[in-house]
C-alpha cells in the first residue's frame, strides 16, 4: 500500500497504469501530470486518475512513486526539470521502451543519487492511443521488465515490482544492457525491416500494382508498419548502439540468403527456412506455454479411465521411438539424402531431430512421419549455437553423448527435471576411457559438458549393465575412434543401432554378445521404414489380453527379437496371442499382431527376458494385477532410473488401487485381484500413465491419472486410438 502515485504522460501506457494502479485499492491517492489540458481534464471525467495537475513541482509534492511515461527522447528534459525539484523519498520509475539512454540521462542529472530509481519497461501496446484508451487490463499477462541498477534499493524495486503485479503483468528483471540488445533484435529490427519494406515498396513506379497484389504475405509481414512513426523514430534514436549491432548481423544473413539465390544453392535456402519454420513454431508454441508437440495440456494433465469395455479392430500404433532416433542421428552422418517413413513425431525424436538441426544438418519434416535428411557425412556437423536441450530423452542424451565425444567442437547436453536426475556416468565413464572429455553434474547427472577435439581411441569394454543405450553410445564414438571399438553385453539388449549401421552400408561385426566397429568407413544415404513401437502396442496386447471379449489387430508391429520379450512373458501368462504376416522390412522384422482376450496367471518372470522387455513392465505389472496368483519380477534394478522409478511408481499405484504388491529392491511381486478405482499418479512418466490407463478396463470405478502430459513423449495419438479400439480413457474435462 502506498500514499500517492503521479504519473507523468497520461498517454496509452501512462494512462493504463494509472487506472490499473488506482482500481487495484493499492495506492490512497493517484495523481496525474501532463502538459495537455484535453488529456487532464479527460483523465479525471474518464477515473483514470483522482486528480490532475498541470505544474510538475505541485504534482510531484508528497509522492510516494512518481511513474515517467512521457515519449523517451522527451524523458531526458524531464529527468533534468524533476533533478531541480526535492522529491524528498519517492521512488522514480520509467516504462521507456530502451534502458540505457534513460539511464544515462538520469546519471547526468542525478549523478550517483539513483538508489530511488527502478527503470522499467512494459511490453504492451496497442494501436489506439491516447488517454481515453487507458486501459486497467492492458498490462494483464503481459511481460514487464525491470532493469535496477547496481545502487537501487531493494526495497524500492520491490515497491514498483509489486505494483506491476497488481495489474496482472509478469514481472522480470534484467541487466540494462541485455534488455537493450533483446528489444533491439526482437523488437526494433522487426518494426524498421516493417517501415523500411513499406516505404521501399511504395517508392517504386508501379508502386499501385504491387500493392493490388499484395495480400497475405505482405499485409501480414507490415502491419506493424502501422506503428506511430514519432514514438519510433525516437526509439531508434534512443537505443542506437543496440539497433546497429543487431542490424548489421542481419545484413550479413541476409547477404548470405541474397548469395544463396544468386548461386541457386537450394541446399542453404532449405536448411535456412526449415530451420526458421521450426524455430517460429517452437517460439509461438514457448508463447502459448508448450513443449515440442503439443503437450496434451498443462502441468496437472489428467487422465480419466473408466471402467470396463472390450477392444476390437485393426489399428497401428505409431512409430518406433528406438529406431526413429536412429534413423536421424545415421541419416545426419551419412553422405546423401535419407527418407525415412513411419517416423515417430513424438517429443523425445523430435529432441534429437532438433538437435541435429541445431548442428546445422538441413532436415524437411516431420510430415505424416516422413523425414528426409541431408546427411552432412561424419565429420560435417557443426556446432550448436547453444546447448542442446534433449527434454525427457534419455536415449537421445546418451548416444549423443558418445557422437559428440569425437567432434571437433564443445557441447552442452541439458534435459528436463526428470532427465536432470538420470545418470549418465554409465556412459561418461567409458568414453573417458576412449579419451573423451566430458563433464557431468554431481553424481554423474545432467548437464554434460563434453570438450570436442580429442583423438578418441578404440577399446574393448564389458558393459556392467544391459543396456542398448550405453552400447549404441560407444558404438557412434567408436566410428571415430583409433583402431577398433568392441562391446561385450551381459544379456541381449537391442540392436537397432547394429541393424541400422549395416543398413546405411557401414560394417559391424558381432560375435555372440560383443559388436564392434572400426573407423574410417562412410555411412551411405538409405530409405528408412520405421515399423509401429511394440513397447507402444504392448499397452493394446495387455489391454485386448485383459478386457474380456476382446479381439484386436495391430499393424505392422517391429518384432525385433531383441525387443519381443513382452510377448513371451505376456504368453507366458497364458495370452492368446499370434503373429500374422511376419515380413523383413528394411532390416527389421514386422508383423501384424492378432490379440484375444484371455485368462492370464501369474508367473515367475524368467530372468533373460529382461532387457528384452525393459520398457514393457509397467503394463505387465498391470497384466500381472489381472492375472490369477502370484507374478514374481527379478533382476530388474534397471526400472529405478528410468524416467520415473517404476518399480516404485508403480507399487504406490496398484496399492492405492487396492492391489497387492511388495516392491523389492530389484524388482516386484504382484498378487492378482480386483482393482478398485482411485487416484493415481503417471509422475511424469509416460509409460506409468498409459499402463494406469489400461488398467481401468478392469477396475471396479473410474481410475484418475495425474501427471499425464509426457505421454506425448512416445505417443502423441495414445487418446485417439485409445477411443478407437474401445479404451473409454480422455483427458478430465473433455469428451
Ligand atoms: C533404448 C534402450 C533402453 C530403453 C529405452 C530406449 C534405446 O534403455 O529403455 O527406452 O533406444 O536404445 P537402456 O538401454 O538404458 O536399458
Amino acid at each position: 500500500m502506498i500514499g500517492r502515485l503521479v504519473v507523468i504522460g497520461l498517454g496509452l501506457i501512462g494512462g493504463s497504469f494509472a487506472k490499473g494502479v488506482r482500481e487495484s485499492g493499492l495506492c490512497r491517492e493517484v495523481v496525474g501530470m501532463d502538459l495537455d489540458p484535453q488529456s487532464r481534464l479527460l483523465a479525471v471525467e474518464l477515473g483514470v486518475v483522482d486528480r490532475c495537475e498541470e505544474d510538475l513541482a505541485l504534482a510531484c509534492q508528497g509522492a510516494d512513486v512518481i511513474q515517467l511515461a512521457v515519449p523517451i527522447l522527451a524523458m531526458e528534459r524531464l529527468l533534468g526539470k524533476l533533478a531541480a525539484l526535492d522529491l524528498g523519498t519517492a521512488i522514480l520509475t520509467d516504462v521507456g521502451s530502451a534502458k540505457g539512454n534513460v539511464v544515462r540521462a538520469a546519471r547526468q542529472v542525478f549523478g550517483n543519487n539513483l538508489a530511488r530509481f527502478v527503470p522499467g519497461h512494459p511490453i504492451a501496446g496497442s494501436e489506439q492511443s491516447g488517454v481515453e484508451a487507458s486501459n486497467a487490463e492492458l498490462f494483464r499477462r503481459h511481460k514487464v521488465i525491470l532493469t535496477p541498477l547496481p545502487e537501487t534499493e531493494p526495497s524500492a524495486l520491490q515497491v514498483v515490482d509489486t505494483l506491476w503485479r497488481a495489474l496482472g503483468a509478469d514481472v522480470e528483471h534484467m541487466q540494462i544492457q541485455r534488455h537493450d540488445e533483446v528489444l533491439a533484435a526482437t523488437s526494433h529490427l522487426p518494426h524498421l525491416l516493417a517501415f523500411g519494406l513499406v516505404d521501399s515498396l511504395a517508392k517504386r513506379n508501379e508502386n499501385l500494382d504491387i500493392f493490388r497484389y499484395a495480400a497475405g504475405g505482405f499485409r501480414d509481414f507490415t502491419r506493424i508498419a502501422g506503428s506511430d512513426p514519432v514514438m519510433w523514430h525516437d526509439i531508434f534514436l534512443a537505443n542506437r548502439e543496440a539497433v546497429l549491432r543487431t542490424l548489421d548481423t542481419f545484413r550479413s544473413d541476409l547477404d548470405a540468403l541474397r548469395d544463396a539465390v544468386d548461386a541457386g544453392d537450394g541446399h542453404q535456402l532449405l536448411g535456412v527456412f526449415t530451420r526458421a519454420r521450426v524455430a517460429r513454431e517452437h517460439f509461438g508454441k514457448i508463447l502459448a506455454r508448450r513443449a515440442y508437440v503439443e503437450k496434451m495440456s498443462t502441468n496437472d494433465l489428467v487422465f480419466l479411465g473408466q471402467p470396463g469395455g472390450s477392444l476390437k479392430g485393426r489399428v497401428r500404433v505409431p512409430g518406433d521411438k528406438s529406431i526413429s532416433h536412429r534413423s536421424i542421428m545415421l541419416g545426419a552422418l551419412a553422405d546423401g539424402t535419407t527418407e525415412v517413413d513411419g517416423f515417430l513425431e513424438g517429443e523425445d525424436a523430435l529432441a534429437t531431430l532438433q538437435a541435429f538441426r541445431d548442428m546445422g544438418v538441413v532436415i524437411e519434416g516431420p510430415h505424416h512421419g516422413r523425414v528426409t535428411i541431408h546427411g552432412v557425412g561424419l565429420h560435417g556437423l557443426k556446432a550448436p549455437p547453444g546447448p542442446i536441450y534433449l527434454g525427457n530423452s534419455g536415449t537421445s542424451m546418451r548416444l549423443l553423448a558418445g557422437l559428440l565425444a569425437a567432434q571437433t567442437f564443445d557441447s552442452v547436453l541439458t534435459g528436463d527435471a526428470s532427465l536432470s536426475k538420470r545418470p549418465m556416468n554409465r556412459v561418461a565413464n567409458p568414453l573417458r576411457d576412449m579419451g573423451a572429455v566430458i563433464e557431468t553434474a554431481a553424481d554423474g547427472r545432467p548437464p554434460l559438458t563434453i570438450r570436442g577435439g580429442q583423438a578418441l581411441k578404440g577399446f574393448n569394454y564389458t558393459l556392467p549393465m544391459a543396456s542398448a543405450q550405453v552400447k549404441s553410445c560407444l558404438l557412434l564414438a567408436g566410428l571415430y575412434a583409433q583402431g577398433r571399438t568392441s562391446v561385450t553385453e551381459p544379456a541381449p539388449t537391442r540392436d537397432h543401432t547394429e541393424r541400422m549401421l549395416r543398413g546405411f552400408g557401414y560394417p559391424v561385426s558381432v560375435t555372440g554378445p560383443s559388436a564392434s566397429v572400426e573407423s574410417g568407413h562412410t555411412l551411405h544415404a538409405t530409405r528408412i521404414e520405421v515399423p509401429g513401437d511394440i513397447s507402444s502396442a504392448a499397452f493394446f496386447l495387455v489391454a485386448a489380453s485383459i478386457a474380456e471379449g476382446s479381439d484386436l489387430v495391430l499393424e505392422h508391429v517391429g518384432i525385433n527379437p531383441t525387443r519381443t520379450g513382452v510377448i513371451d512373458i505376456l504368453r507366458l501368462m497364458g495370452a492368446d496371442i499370434t503373429l500374422v504376416n511376419p515380413r523383413e522390412v528394411g532390416g527389421e522384422p514386422v508383423a501384424d499382431l492378432h490379440v484375444r482376450a484371455a485368462a492370464l496367471k501369474g508367473i515367475d518372470m524368467p530372468l533373460a527376458l529382461v532387457p528384452l522387455a525393459i520398457d514393457e513392465f509397467p503394463v505387465l505389472f498391470v497384466a500381472a494385477a489381472c492375472a490369477q496368483g502370484r507374478t514374481i519380477l527379478r533382476g530388474a534394478q534397471e526400472l529405478r532410473v528410468k524416467e520415473s522409478d517404476r518399480i516404485q511408481v508403480m507399487a504406490d499405484g496398484l496399492l492405492a488401487l487396492g492391489v497387492k504388491c511388495e516392491p523389492t529392491a530389484d524388482g516386484i511381486v504382484i498378487d492378482g485381484g480386483p482393482i478398485a478405482g482411485g487416484e493415481v499418479h503417471g509422475h511424469g512418466d509416460h509409460r506409468i500413465a498409459m499402463a494406469f490407463s489400461v488398467a481401468a478396463l478392469r477396475a471396479s470405478a473410474p481410475i484418475r491419472i495425474h501427471d499425464c502430459a509426457n505421454v506425448a513423449t512416445s505417443f502423441p495419438n495414445f487418446l485417439a486410438l485409445c477411443g478407437q479400439v474401445g479404451i473409454r480413457v480422455s483427458e478430465e474435462g473433455k469428451s
